[in-house]
C-alpha cells in the first residue's frame, strides 16, 4: 500500500490506548476509519474525536471474541465505505495479575485467549479475502513484547500465539505472490488503559474468588505494572511507526530497544540449549 488516501481502515480495540491513536493517525493520513470496540461510550467519544479532527469515521461495537460479531463489523464497513484495505487487530486484555505460585485461574485463560488470540484469528479469517481480491492492502496485528520474553501468564502466552501466527501469514502472502502486506507490532511499555482491562471482562470469565481480597502480591504487581505503562511511550507515537511500517511494508514493527539483549538471550538459549534466563518485570 503506497498511501492512505481515500483507503479505508478497520481498527479493534479503537475506543482507547493504540487502537485510537491509530485511527486518528490513519485519518490524518486521508483514510476512512472503521473503529471497533466492545466499550460503547467510549467508542462513541474516539468516533467523535476522530470526526473532530476533520476525519470521516465510523463505530461499530464489535466483541472480537465471537466471529459473528467480527463479520457484522465487516459487513458494516463494507456498506458504509465499500471496501476495506487496513486492518488492525489490536483489541487486547492483559488479563488480571495473580501472586506467583498460583496457576491462573482457568477462565482468565479463557477470556485473555479469546480476546488476544481468537479476536486475531476472527479478524484475519474475516478481513483477508477482501483484501486479497483487490491487493492494496495491509494486516498489521497487535503482539507484544510479551511475545518474545516468556511470563508466566495466559498473556505471554496469546501474544506468542499472535507472533507465531502472523510469521505464518507472512509466509502464506509471499507464497501466494500476494501484494497483501502485513505488520506484526510488538510494543514495549506503552501509557494506555491496559493495566484496566478487567472492565471489560465478561461475567462468565469473573474467577469464583473475585470478591476475595486481593492478594497483596498481585496488588504490589499491579502497581509495578501501572507505574511501567505511566512511564511508557506516547500511543501516537506508536501510531507513527505503525502508519510508517504500513507505507514501507515493514514486517516487524518494535517500539523500543529497550529489551533487546532480554531478547539476544532467550535466542541465544534456545541455540545452545541452555535453560532460560528467568527476567522480572522492570528489567
Ligand atoms: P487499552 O486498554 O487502552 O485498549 C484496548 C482496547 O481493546 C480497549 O478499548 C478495550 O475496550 C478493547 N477490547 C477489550 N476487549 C475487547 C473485545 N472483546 N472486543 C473488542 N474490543 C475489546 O490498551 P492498549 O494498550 O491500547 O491495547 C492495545 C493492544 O496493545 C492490546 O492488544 C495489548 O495487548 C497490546 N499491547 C499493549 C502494551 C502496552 O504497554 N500498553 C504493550 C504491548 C502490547
Amino acid at each position: 500500500m503506497d498511501s492512505f488516501e481515500g483507503k479505508v481502515a478497520v481498527v479493534t480495540g479503537a475506543a482507547s490506548g493504540m487502537g485510537l491513536a491509530f485511527a486518528r493517525r490513519f485519518a490524518a493520513a486521508g483514510a476512512k476509519v472503521v473503529l471497533a470496540d466492545v466499550e460503547r461510550p467510549k467508542l462513541d467519544a474516539a468516533v467523535a474525536r476522530v470526526i473532530a479532527d476533520g476525519g470521516e469515521a465510523i463505530g461499530v461495537v464489535t466483541d472480537v471474541m465471537k466471529l459473528d460479531s467480527v463479520e457484522a463489523l465487516r459487513d458494516e464497513a463494507l456498506a458504509r465505505f465499500g471496501r476495506v484495505n487496513v486492518v488492525c487487530n489490536n483489541a487486547g486484555v492483559g488479563g488480571a495479575p495473580q501472586p506467583a505460585g498460583e496457576w491462573v485461574d482457568i477462565k482468565m485463560w479463557d477470556w485473555v485467549m479469546q480476546v488476544n488470540l481468537w479476536g486475531v484469528v476472527h479478524g484475519v479469517k474475516t478481513f483477508l479475502p477482501l483484501l486479497l481480491e483487490h491487493g492494496d492492502g495491509h494486516v498489521v496485528n497487535t503482539a507484544s513484547m510479551a511475545g518474545h520474553l516468556p511470563g508466566w501468564s495466559p498473556y505471554t502466552a496469546s501474544k506468542f500465539a499472535v507472533v507465531g501466527l502472523t510469521e505464518g501469514l507472512y509466509a502464506q502472502l509471499r507464497t501466494l505472490k500476494s501484494t497483501v502486506g502485513v505488520s506484526c507490532l510488538c510494543p514495549g511499555w506503552v501509557n494506555t488503559n491496559i493495566h484496566e482491562s478487567v472492565r471489560n471482562r465478561p461475567e462468565w470469565a469473573a474467577p469464583a474468588l473475585d470478591d476475595a481480597p486481593p492478594a497483596p502480591e498481585s496488588e504490589a504487581q499491579r502497581a509495578v505494572i501501572g507505574d511501567l505503562l505511566r512511564g511508557g511511550k506516547d500511543p501516537a507515537a506508536v501510531a507513527d511507526l505503525v502508519h510508517d511500517a504500513i507505507l514501507a511494508d515493514r514486517f516487524w514493527v518494535f517500539t523500543t530497544s529497550d529489551f533487546d539483549e532480554l531478547v539476544r538471550t532467550r535466542h541465544r538459549n534456545i541455540e545452545n540449549a541452555t535453560n532460560p534466563k528467568v527476567w522480572r518485570l522492570g528489567d
